[in-house]
């Protein structure tokens, strides 16, 4: 499994999820676990570009895949722009949420660019309104209650993040490094 540009070779229980193996075997904690059952978004992930709940899917699945945590969204020292927006609107309080709201807000900002449409889409299809982003980051909870300030920053953020996208589509990709697990 390639875990942000790493490549893993694992020696798993069938029974583990990919949430378990991406904390407790190697040690990328950003990914949180909440409720362990699918339900509040904590431990969201990006596999294959889309987003996922990780506690839900047994890592014993996903050989080959391709896995980018919280801990992969930055491109060396440089944050990734919804990372930027979440700073500059002040976007938590405990921070818990945080890395699944991320993951998250780069996965519905992919589908709106994408032209999938969600139950807030209007006529004028998919748009990074803030009804639309609302409605895609349901499966986010955040307990603090920051949710004003998460939509203003994916919103805010869209822009930056379909350029990095479009730079990133005309850069080859880099072959995975590294060997551990
Ligand atoms: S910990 Fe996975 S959805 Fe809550
Ligand atoms: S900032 Fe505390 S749960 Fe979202």
């Amino acid at each position: 499994m390639e875990v942000n540009g790493a490549t893993h070779t694992l020696l798993l229980d069938n029974r583990c999820t990919l949430l378990d193996v991406l904390r407790e075997r190697l040690g990328l904690t950003g990914a949180k676990k909440g409720c362990d059952h699918g339900q509040c978004g904590a431990c969201t992930v990006l596999l294959d570009g889309r987003r996922v709940v990780s506690c839900l899917l047994l890592a014993v699945g996903l050989d080959g895949s391709r896995v980018v945590t919280v801990e992969g969204l930055a491109d060396g020292g440089t944050l990734h722009p919804l990372q930027e927006a979440f700073l500059a609107e002040d976007a938590f309080q405990c921070g818990f949420c945080t890395p699944g709201q991320l993951c998250s807000a780069v996965g519905a900002l992919a589908e709106i660019r994408e032209g999938r449409p969600g139950l807030a889409t209007g006529e004028d299809g998919p748009v990074p309104s803030p009804a639309e982003i609302r409605e895609r980051m349901s499966g986010n909870l955040c307990r603090c209650g920051a949710y004003p300030a998460i939509v203003r920053a994916v919103v805010g953020a869209a822009p930056a993040v379909a350029a990095r996208a479009e730079a990133a589509a005309l850069t080859p990709p880099s072959a995975p490094t590294g060997e551990a697990g």
